[in-house]
């Protein structure tokens, strides 16, 4: 193992650790936002201003930590079989793909949807079911996993290969606290409908 990661490499663990961090601050912010109207409040009431600037912060999250995941390989064993033309190659479709799937849920959702707006009570309407959300049930997470296991695949780095494992486990544990929640929000809206009536939007 320790000829195919060298977990010496204190870039290694940056780029760990900012996988972890990523979704674990989303949910706290988004949970905070949700109970106590923490960030609608630093936006003085106004909450789509406020997710919007959750957005720009996760986006930017999100940069940084490609970035570091990236600094993290360049300081990383490559492994020949990963070079190889038939797994080399194999990266482009899977790079492709994933960031179809994450392009095109986004764009699906929008900026609200796809940054937790839900938590914001801004609600969509309906659940999308048009593409992707018709070939994944998380195109957006699991686009982002083809992507992160791409680029260890075109820069033959095995250690790409385990950071991107710990971004499928981190998503994992994200979709059992966020699925349930969204879940739960948009219940209790079909129930507030139901009761209002007419009155509610
Ligand atoms: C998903 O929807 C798209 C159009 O939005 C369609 O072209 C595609 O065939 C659908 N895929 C599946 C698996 O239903």
């Amino acid at each position: 193992m320790s000829n195919l990661v060298d977990f010496s490499q204190s870039s290694f663990w940056i780029s760990a650790a900012s996988i972890v961090f990523n979704p674990t601050f989303w949910n706290i912010a988004a949970r905070q936002e949700y109970h106590n109207k923490v960030i609608t409040k630093l936006f003085g009431g106004n909450s789509r201003l406020g997710c919007y600037a959750l957005a720009v912060t996760i986006f930017s999250l999100g940069i940084f930590r490609d970035y570091l995941y990236s600094e993290a390989l360049a300081a990383q064993p490559t492994h020949p079989t990963l070079l190889s033309p038939a797994i080399h190659l194999s990266a482009i479709p899977l790079f492709l793909s994933g960031n179809i799937l994450v392009l095109s849920s986004m764009y699906a959702l929008g900026v609200t949807g796809t940054y937790l707006g839900d938590y914001f009570g801004i609600l969509m309407d309906a659940p999308v079911t048009s593409f992707p959300f018709n070939v994944t049930d998380a195109p957006m997470y699991h686009g982002s996993v083809m992507s992160f296991l791409a680029t260890a695949i075109w820069k033959g780095k095995p250690a790409g290969i385990v950071l991107t494992g710990l971004v499928a486990v981190m998503y994992t544990i994200a979709r059992q606290y966020e699925d349930p929640f969204t879940t739960m929000i948009y219940q209790k809206r079909d129930e507030e409908r139901k009761k209002g009536g007419k009155k509610a939007q």
